[in-house]
């Protein structure tokens, strides 16, 4: 049983991302709140299997191949949810990917391709879904950011950086304008999770987990189902005052200066 300040029994939530990672495990989590979802991805058979156990757990479940790049498919799909649901009190926007290249060697092309899909991409369905949350008067938004929202990474990270730096601002621009009327917006920033891309790059550098290890206190990497109870605690009445926060989620690597700590 849920406790009741959690329960999203009767709440409709949107995720982007839903096929796999952390949107997989935070529609999961809205499910087994008692949520009924929308899911969006370009994958979409992963998708239909988040789907699938969506429906296990005895939820509605609606899930749309969107291309999260593309302002005019993420209109459609947010026509169809009207047409299905009539209502939206969540989202987690979460789909988007960045790019690897070096600051002196990215081109622009790649820069737009992150910036659309990061930056264009949330920023629409932030805008879709608020028009409908202001006009009912309550909603709950969750921009996925990363801690290169707010420090550096390196590594070639420049695009997604810029990228996600300013999905930090969106957040507190869009709460700030937004929460007076109901619709509170919170971004949640994780270090690194495993996932596919992060599981290749470590097999292909054999120290680069040691590395990460190195700036994660709590001693492991993430994995998605630790978004799981943060989103849901955003996304429901237990978090009602809580809005334009940026919620680091990273085993303790914020905290700690980079320079100097070491084990005893
Ligand atoms: N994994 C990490 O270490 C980490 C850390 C910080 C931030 N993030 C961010 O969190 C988000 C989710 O990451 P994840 O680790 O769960 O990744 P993941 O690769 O497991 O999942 C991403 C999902 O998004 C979908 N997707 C990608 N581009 C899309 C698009 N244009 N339209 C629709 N769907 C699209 C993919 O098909 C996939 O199902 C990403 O934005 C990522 O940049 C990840």
């Amino acid at each position: 049983m849920i406790y009741s300040l959690f329960d999203l029994s009767g709440r409709v939530a949107l995720v982007s991302g839903a096929a796999s990672g952390m949107g997989r495990a935070m529609a999961l989590g809205f499910a087994e709140a008692g949520a009924d979802l929308m899911l969006a991805d370009i994958n979409t058979e992963g998708m239909e299997n988040t789907a699938a156990q969506i429906e296990n757990l005895g939820r509605c479940v609606l899930p749309i191949t969107c291309d999260v790049s593309q302002p005019d498919l993420i209109r459609t799909m947010f026509n169809q949810l009207d047409q299905e649901y009539g209502r939206i009190d969540i989202l987690g926007n979460v789909a988007g990917e960045g790019v690897l290249a070096r600051p002196e060697e990215v081109t622009m092309e790649q820069v737009q391709k992150v910036l659309q899909s990061l930056v264009i991409g949330r920023f629409c369905c932030c805008q879709e879904a608020g028009r409908r949350m202001l006009a009912a008067g309550k909603g709950s938004i969750i921009n996925i950011g990363s801690l290169a929202s707010i420090t550096a990474l390196g590594r070639g990270h420049i695009a997604y950086s810029m990228a996600m730096g300013a999905v930090a601002q969106m957040t507190r621009e869009l709460s700030t304008e937004w929460s007076g009327r109901g619709v509170r917006v919170n971004a949640i920033l994780p270090a690194q999770v495993i996932n596919k891309g992060l599981k290749a790059r470590m097999e292909a550098d054999p120290n680069l987990e040691t590395t990460y290890l190195n700036g994660i206190p709590a001693g492991r990497l993430g994995v998605s189902d630790d978004i799981k109870g943060l989103a849901v605690f955003l996304a429901s009445d237990a978090s009602t005052w809580i809005t334009g926060a940026l919620v680091p989620m990273d085993g303790g690597n914020l905290a700690m200066n980079a320079g100097g700590s070491r084990a005893w």
